[in-house]
């Protein structure tokens, strides 16, 4: 038998799958670590928690299957896009990775602006200067932690460093590198005239490759590590969000995808570049040759409620322990007795400022419109629901930009939720499927793995083998008219509050 193992180096851990080629999940695990927040819209992990937790769940996952590690054909690595990882010339890691949510380089992307020119960053990286990205916070340690800029000889993306520890090699691919702002998004590549006005080494990056090809195979130190077989080949694998539209197969126009993980997106498949104008959602290349995707980012779409479990609902934590339940499974059941619209009461999902559609750092989270007569149930069902009108947003610029939308397939730990599942359904008044493969960016790596060696012929054959629809929610048209009021005021409230977020 053969097999195919996808590792996804996720915010909040890293998950671990093997598949079988006809794309079965035959043993998960998954290794949580922390997110250190030193200051107030700040965000960095240590890279050696990654490589520790990659070595867990690759022994662990062996274990558990009973396979040898010989019948792997090959792996794909998945992860958190943007961080940036900087190493000196032994390889040493330099500082904590500063990772896609962190804030703080408000100032930098106002320089790379002015240094590059708002047209040509359109132009040549398809997207504005943005915060999460990994050009600025290069320049933030250029000016704010001189000594070590000045001992930097390798520049990794997170998926990519776990890449270096397995094959020895310094490599990316086309999708995550289209999130540094680094990369000529048209043409696949470094652009050298943005890395010259940067005034950043192109010896510090690592070679691109698309995310379906070989980019090394398995060294003897990461085979006694890990438990694989040295010479396993390791492909480019992708960003986890052009990963997880490959698990969910959105390789084809019409379909889109919307995720609700640590961030909520919502992604759509392109056969020619298409950029916005005004920068509101980004533009990258996709995980299959000669292809591109736009995608929609809510910054804090599960983290919101993931953030309200652990500040307010120990109750519910030690009901569900007990229960051998999911928390989240009695807040859900908490929110179903709550009204659409929650009788007025508003979520604005900001609390790590937010990209699509406002670019802004500064926004923050709100709740707007509480009484006396609202209860915990309003309030968890208000968070799903303003999640929900964040993807709206995206959606809106999505078909603004003439981009076929059919229909919507769910994933990540938002579409567990029966609930959540039919707000997104009656908010975007579209039809919303969830599909057989549960594991998202693990998944999408695995199948590529399987392309780069053979497996299968292309992107979209494997996911055809792979991939049915399961699960049909429709729109209700009552529903979607109460949401399209509240909506209306959720899109107010922002524009309420832009100058007084910027005051705190
Ligand atoms: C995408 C993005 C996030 C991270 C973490 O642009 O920043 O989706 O990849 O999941």
């Amino acid at each position: 038998m053969s097999y195919l193992l996808g590792i996804d180096i996720g915010t909040s851990g890293t998950k671990t799958v093997l598949f079988n080629t006809n794309g079965m999940t035959i043993a998960s695990a998954t290794k949580e670590y922390l997110l250190q927040q030193p200051h107030i819209g700040w965000a960095e992990q240590n890279p050696e928690d990654w490589w520790k937790a990659v070595c867990h769940t690759i022994q662990s996952v062996l274990t558990k299957s009973g396979i040898s590690s010989k019948e792997i054909k090959g792996i794909g690595l998945s992860g958190q896009m943007h961080g940036l990882v900087l190493l000196d010339k032994n390889n040493r890691i330099l500082r904590p990775s500063i990772l896609w949510c962190d804030q703080r380089t408000d100032q930098e992307c106002i320089e790379i602006t002015q240094k590059v020119g708002q047209e040509k960053l359109l132009e040549i990286t398809a997207n504005p200067a943005l915060t999460g990205f990994t050009a600025s916070k290069i320049m933030w340690v250029k000016k704010n932690e001189p000594s070590i800029y000045e001992k930097i000889a390798h520049i990794l993306l997170p998926k990519d460093y776990i890449r270096l520890m397995l094959t020895g090699n310094y490599a990316t691919e086309v999708s995550d590198a289209s999130g540094t702002q680094l990369l000529d998004v048209k043409k696949r590549n470094w652009s050298q005239e943005i890395l010259g006005i940067l005034e950043i080494d192109s010896q510090w990056l690592p070679k691109v490759y698309e995310s379906q090809e070989i980019s090394g195979t398995i060294i003897k130190q990461a085979a006694e590590d890990t438990g694989l077989l040295k010479g396993t080949p390791v492909v480019g694998g992708g960003g986890d969000q052009a990963a997880g539209a490959i698990g969910n197969g959105i390789v084809e126009s019409g379909i889109v995808s919307s995720t609700i993980g640590t961030s909520g997106v919502v992604f759509a498949y392109t056969d020619e570049m298409i950029v916005d104008p005004k920068g509101r959602i980004h533009t990258f290349c996709h995980a299959i040759p000669n292809t591109w995707h736009v995608m929609g980012v809510t910054q804090g779409a599960g983290l919101s409620l993931k953030w309200f479990r652990d500040q307010f609902c120990s109750q519910e934590k030690e009901v569900a322990q007990l229960m051998d339940v999911d928390p989240y499974v009695l807040m859900t059941q908490q929110a179903e007795q709550a009204l659409p619209g929650c009788q007025g009461l508003l979520y604005l999902p900001y609390l790590m400022g937010e990209r699509t559609p406002h670019l802004d750092p500064y926004a923050r989270g709100v709740f707007f419109g509480l009484s006396a007569k609202h209860t915990k149930r309003e309030m968890i069902r208000s968070i799903m629901e303003g999640v929900t009108y964040s993807l709206q947003d995206c959606l809106n610029i999505i078909e603004e930009l003439k981009i076929e939308v059919n229909k919507v397939r769910v994933s990540g730990g938002g579409a567990k939720s029966s609930l959540w599942r039919q707000i997104q359904s009656d908010v975007f008044q579209k039809e919303v499927v969830t599909i057989n493969a549960s594991e998202g960016p693990a998944f999408g790596a695995a199948l590529l793995a399987g392309v780069g060696t053979g497996v299968y012929k292309s992107v979209k054959e494997g996911c055809q083998a792979t991939i049915k629809e399961i699960q049909h929610q429709f729109p209700e048209k009552e529903k979607g008219n109460i949401y399209e009021h509240y909506y209306s005021i959720y899109r107010k409230l922002y524009q309420d509050l832009k100058e007084t977020f910027s005051l705190l």
